[in-house]
């Protein structure tokens, strides 16, 4: 379902939550598995300072859920799950921590497949993997999809390709002016993308260094101060792509684009706001239906990475959008309940099908 950035915790619907601690190494990791109704859960694994457990807790429950229909709606045999280890990873993180939580992985037989998120990257993923095989996103030298945010851009690409379609009947950002809120890995890739389609960006961050990549790498992209700045100005479309709570109140009363289509993750800051998008004529395409490219990536990785196979199923973001959008209008609701009906549908369909014995 769509997560809201202030839900409150609830395990109820979780099959697994498991709580991992070495005290030597200083690992305190929650793994949360959601749903294994399409196949093993697959979710990365957060490394942050949370103030307190609850707090770790929450987010753990928030992710793993939303990593459930993300993979459904993507069409993998994958269910949902995701972990935390709470601590600051500027102080924790060492070889051992990264290994100890590695065997409380590989001591889930399987039912759970980490992968890099907020606080952990590609090179602790090689780490990991000396003490489990269940472990995705790995470095291309260990046989690994690498950087995930090539195809989560690649994706969102898709997603805005599909929702130009429905508003302005053309599958193509040319001509159109495309705000980006954040030029990480996420945003640069996409104002590549967009700029090759022909059109013309504007973006907003508050790091000098993403800033200074804009200027030299793309000169054309107009830069400005800040997000508030950015949604107010004369723009089609609103992609965020830094944090998650982008759509409150404020915002989507201020925005002047037609279309927010971003990398993102919880962008929705409290139920009620895709009603508000709606009533305000502006077309959300929801987060983790336009940015499972990232997970389409790792996901690759557990048959053998090809880059190309992959691209292909991130490609076909485009047709799960437009899909979606068409849902949306024939059900009279917002995209993001088309959305969530369409993934619950898919864990109920495929999933009751291990009912079925096979001898
Ligand atoms: N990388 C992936 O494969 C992937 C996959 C799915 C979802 N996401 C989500 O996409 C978003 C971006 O991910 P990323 O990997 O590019 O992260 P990143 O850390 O590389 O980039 C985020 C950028 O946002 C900027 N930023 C932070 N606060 C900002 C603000 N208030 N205004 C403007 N800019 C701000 C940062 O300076 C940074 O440049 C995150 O929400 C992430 O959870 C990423």
């Amino acid at each position: 379902m769509s997560v809201f950035v202030d839900d409150g915790p609830d395990a109820a619907g979780h099959e697994q939550v498991v709580f991992c601690q070495d005290r030597h190494t200083g690992l305190k990791a929650i793994i949360g598995i959601y749903s294994t109704a399409l196949g093993p859960a697959l979710g990365g694994t957060r490394f942050y300072p949370y103030a307190t457990e609850e707090d770790a807790l929450r987010d753990v429950l928030h992710l793993s859920r939303a990593m459930a229909y993300k993979n459904a709606l993507a069409g993998l045999d994958l269910g949902g799950g995701k972990a935390v280890i709470w601590g600051d990873p500027a102080q924790l993180k060492s070889e051992a921590l990264l290994r100890a939580y590695g065997r409380f992985v590989q001591s889930l037989g399987g039912r759970y497949y980490t992968a890099c998120d907020v606080g952990t990257y590609v090179p602790d993923m090689d780490v990991i993997a000396r003490e489990t095989r269940f472990v995705t996103g790995r470095s291309v030298e260990h046989g690994g999809a690498g950087d995930s945010s090539i195809l989560t851009a690649w994706g969102v690409f898709q997603g805005m390709r599909a929702a130009a379609e429905h508003v302005w009947g053309s599958p193509t950002l040319a001509g159109r002016r495309v705000g980006i809120a954040g030029l990480g890995k996420v945003g640069k890739y996409l104002a590549g993308h967009l700029l090759s389609d022909g059109a013309s960006v504007v973006a907003t961050d508050v790091s000098e260094a993403a800033l200074e990549w804009a200027r030299i790498t793309h000169p054309q992209i107009d830069l400005v101060a800040d997000t508030t700045a950015l949604i107010t100005s004369d723009i089609d479309v609103y992609a965020p792509c830094a944090l998650g709570g982008a759509l409150d109140d404020d915002t989507v009363a201020a925005l002047r684009a037609r279309v927010v289509t971003g990398g993102a993750n919880n962008q929705l800051a409290h139920p009620g706001i895709e009603k508000s998008l709606v009533e305000r004529g502006i077309l959300y395409t929801p987060d983790y239906l336009v940015n499972a490219g990232g997970v389409i990536q790792v996901a690759d990785e557990i048959e053998g990475f090809d880059f190309d196979r992959a691209k292909l199923r991130a490609t076909r973001i485009f047709d799960t959008t437009r899909t979606i959008l068409q849902l949306a209008d024939a059900d009279g609701v917002p995209p993001a309940v088309a959305a969530d009906r369409l993934a619950e549908r898919r864990m109920v369909e495929v999933g009751r099908l291990r009912s079925i014995h096979l001898g």
